[in-house]
């Protein structure tokens, strides 16, 4: 049932490129045996003939694809000792004009998808007390600026979630991490742009069309951390004994986190300057 003793990890996302990706090498790296997940097994088919990693295809909107792979991973290894709800959308465009099918994809993908898993999955880690939830959010959702406020308070959502959830699960022998990354290096800003495509014309925000459009790169500038560095330590954090409550990590993590406790005309202006918005 176990394989070797190894702690079963389970990851949502794991498209080559992305954090998903590279938190699933970093776990193996640390002798786990890795559930990597993705919408299509042909994102991750460079970890295919690698025992350490049993690829499943999983799309966190779908009630019964979480269902499926939860009882073939329980089934196949007995349990599930890490859940990490890495898959996520970015999504940019003006909130008084984005369309709301836009928001209701973004919450469902990034807040209603985690939840999905956590239920998914709860029910067997408790049945041994022991396990751990590890919700990837953002550091962007702690000084939310223009053209993502969709994204950011999907973020923000999760990590409300996520401190709820910490306390419930406690009774459970459940830990519950919320990890939030800085500018880390991934496909995030193709994948927003390939969807902000689809997007309406603008009307009031038809001269921001630029920067609305810079802002699904923001992320993925020159100093972005390499998604590698920022999963080693990520996994480090996750694997402790007790783990923290809270983990960020990346480039501007630690300028966010300062930005959050600023008096709010301070970080507007600071960020009207950073955002050119
Ligand atoms: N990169 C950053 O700077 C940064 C900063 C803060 C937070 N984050 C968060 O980190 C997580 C990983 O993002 P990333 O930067 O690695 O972006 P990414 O390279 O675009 O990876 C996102 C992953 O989520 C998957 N995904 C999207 N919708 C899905 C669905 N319905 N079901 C299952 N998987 C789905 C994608 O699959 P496909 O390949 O099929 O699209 C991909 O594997 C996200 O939650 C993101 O919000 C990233």
């Amino acid at each position: 049932m176990e394989p070797d003793g190894k702690e079963v990890v389970l990851i949502t996302g794991c498209s080559a490129g992305g954090i998903g990706h590279a938190l699933a090498r970093a776990f193996a790296a640390k002798n786990c045996q890795v559930v990597a997940t993705s919408r299509s097994k042909v994102s991750m088919g460079d970890l295919e003939q690698d025992p350490r990693f049993f690829l499943q295809e999983l799309d966190v909107l779908s009630h019964d694809s979480v269902q499926r792979v939860v009882s073939t991973v329980v089934e196949k290894y007995g349990h599930i000792d890490v859940l990490v709800n890495n898959a996520g959308v970015q999504c940019v465009g003006p909130l008084a004009e984005i369309p709301l099918s836009a928001l209701q994809r973004t919450f469902d993908t990034n807040v209603y998808g985690p939840m999905r898993l956590v239920q998914a999955v709860v029910p067997h880690m408790a049945s041994r007390r022991k396990g751990k939830i590890v919700n990837v959010g953002s550091i962007a959702a702690l000084a939310p600026g223009p053209w993502a406020g969709v994204y950011t308070a999907s973020k923000a959502a999760l990590h409300a979630l996520t401190d709820t959830l910490r306390l419930e699960l406690r009774h459970f022998g459940i830990d519950v991490i919320n990890v939030a990354p800085g500018a880390i290096r991934s496909n995030i800003g193709n994948a927003v742009i390939a969807n902000y495509s689809q997007m309406p014309e603008w009307k009031l925000y038809k001269p921001f069309e630029a920067a609305i459009r810079a802002r699904a790169h923001f992320s993925q500038g020159t100093k972005s951390t390499p998604s590698e560095e920022f999963a080693k330590k990520t996994v480090a954090a996750v694997l402790k004994k007790n783990p923290p409550a809270w983990f960020s990590s990346g480039h501007l993590s630690t300028a966010m986190a300062v930005m959050y406790h600023l008096p709010l005309f301070i970080r507007d202006f600071i960020i009207k300057i950073a955002m050119k918005g």
